[in-house]
């Protein structure tokens, strides 16, 4: 006699296998990275307000929030190599547009310790760089540079409850500088309070920048492959790149891969100064 699972698993569900196939290969319309511009555009601040971007990186962020909105946009790093790469890409960009020399520029700095004036700027930008911050004083220097009635803008990705401990310590131990407990928007969220800032708006994502990656460009998947590759044959790797850079590369194909399947989920907050 056939069990009950039996028959659900091997009689009725592939009578519409096909079907369900089908029906996820229908893209739930996610929203792309897009979305962060998009806010900063209903804020309706006017050319030339004063915009830092806080862990600029190389700074492609700093260039298209000048472009975009003519924003006088400064790029805060404690990398001096991110620094240098972003005066190198301001000269390149002049040649095409001389109004950025103007625009934006680069400096070296922390969260913890911006070169900015007090009460001197309209919107942080924030994003992906959360991870390193000391919370406490990051956001009390946030605090302090932003005008009253200034915005922050974060965008990060937090660990969700299926993230398990030895998967997390995979992605913090070749970062070091993340701060484990920056991962829990519970934490986050406390230290905004503390420094008095009001959530404004709160997008919780999910997945959904991950699955626009997949879609438009593959990247996801790209990492999806790059992971396995890494988790099967190290040595390879290793010999060729050195432990550090392995273990860091691992670490951010398992972030896009965390991420797609729900252990990472990414979110949004506007905040402001009152
Ligand atoms: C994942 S990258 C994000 C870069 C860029 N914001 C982007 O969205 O592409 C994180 C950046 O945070 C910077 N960072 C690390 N510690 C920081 C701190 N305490 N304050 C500000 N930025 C920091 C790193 O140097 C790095 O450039």
């Amino acid at each position: 006699m056939t069990s009950e699972f039996l028959n659900e698993a091997y009689d009725e569900y592939p009578r519409i296998e096909d079907e369900f196939q089908a029906a996820l290969d229908e893209s739930l319309q996610p929203r792309g990275p897009d979305l962060l511009y998009d806010i900063v555009r209903e804020l309706r601040l006017p050319p030339g307000a004063g915009v830092i971007d806080l862990g600029c990186g190389e700074g492609d962020h700093s260039f298209r929030l000048a472009e975009t909105f003519g924003f006088a946009v400064q790029g805060v790093d404690p990398v001096r190599r991110n620094i240098e790469l972003g005066n190198e890409a301001l000269e390149e960009a002049a040649k095409q547009n001389a109004e950025l020399r103007r625009l934006v520029r680069f400096a070296l700095g922390t969260a913890e310790a911006m070169p900015v004036d007090d009460a001197s700027v309209d919107l942080i930008w924030c994003r992906e760089s959360l991870y390193f911050f000391d919370l406490e004083n990051a956001f009390a220097e946030c605090r302090r540079v932003l005008r009253t009635d200034g915005r922050m803008l974060i965008y990060n990705n937090f660990e969700t409850e299926l993230m398990e401990p030895p998967e997390a310590e995979r992605w913090h131990a070749p970062n070091p500088g993340t701060m484990p407990a920056n991962s829990d928007p519970r934490n986050v969220e406390a230290a905004f309070a503390d420094v008095g800032f009001t959530i404004e708006q709160d997008i919780t994502l999910g997945s959904e920048f991950g699955e626009y990656g997949q879609e438009h460009t593959g990247k996801p998947g790209q990492q999806l492959i790059h992971a396995a590759r890494l988790m099967r044959a190290p040595e390879r790797y290793i010999a060729r790149f050195g432990e550090t850079n392995y273990d860091i590369m691992l670490a951010d194909a398992l972030w896009h891969v965390y991420r797609m399947i729900g252990k990472l989920s990414s979110r949004i907050y506007l905040l402001k100064k009152p």
